[in-house]
């Protein structure tokens, strides 16, 4: 699959699978959005969008987003995440979105020994995670996400 392909499938799938999130009303009542991995900030665009309501807090190594998807002070957190969204564990997060791979399977295994269970303790219970990795722990349970996206490309959970 060309490079070109690959980026397609994963932006549709965020935004095929947070459209759903909103339809279905997935999220808590209350909490935050926590976007892990700021990037150019068109997940975060979208994220805005969808969820006109809801605070979102964006974080990143470094700030690289286009100019119209630049979170106020207040949320945006710059440094590693690993380190950086600690802070944030106790605040129930509504939902939790990473999308921090890599596209090397050598970075992307150093990467999967934290945040799964990083991205469980942020979340409110009954919150969802979504992420281009797999999230293995048991703190969380695997939803259904829309047919026409392939399930080992983008993962959908509920935090139990
Ligand atoms: C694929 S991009 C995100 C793209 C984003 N969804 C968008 O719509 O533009 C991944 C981003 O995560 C950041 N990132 C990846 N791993 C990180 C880490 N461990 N700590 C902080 N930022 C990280 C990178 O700097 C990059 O900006």
């Amino acid at each position: 699959m060309s490079r070109l392909d690959s980026f397609i499938r994963r932006m549709t799938a965020q935004r095929d699978i947070l459209n759903q999130v909103a339809a279905l009303a997935l999220l808590p009542e209350s909490g935050a959005i926590l976007e892990l991995g700021l990037g150019n900030g068109r997940t975060y665009s979208h994220l805005r969008e969808v969820f006109p309501d809801r605070r979102i807090v964006a974080f990143d190594r470094a700030l690289m987003a286009h100019s119209s998807c630049i979170p106020e002070d207040n949320n945006l957190v710059l440094g590693e995440i690993s380190e950086t969204a600690r802070t944030c564990i106790g605040s129930d997060a509504a939902m939790v979105h990473a999308d921090i791979g890599s596209g090397s399977d050598k970075v992307d295994a150093v990467t999967l020994q934290w945040l799964p269970s990083l991205m469980a303790d942020l979340l409110a219970t009954g919150g969802i995670a979504m992420s281009g990795l797999p999230l293995d722990t048991e703190k969380l349970v695997a939803l259904p996400i829309p047919e026409s996206i392939d399930s080992k490309r983008y993962f959908l959970y509920r935090k139990i």
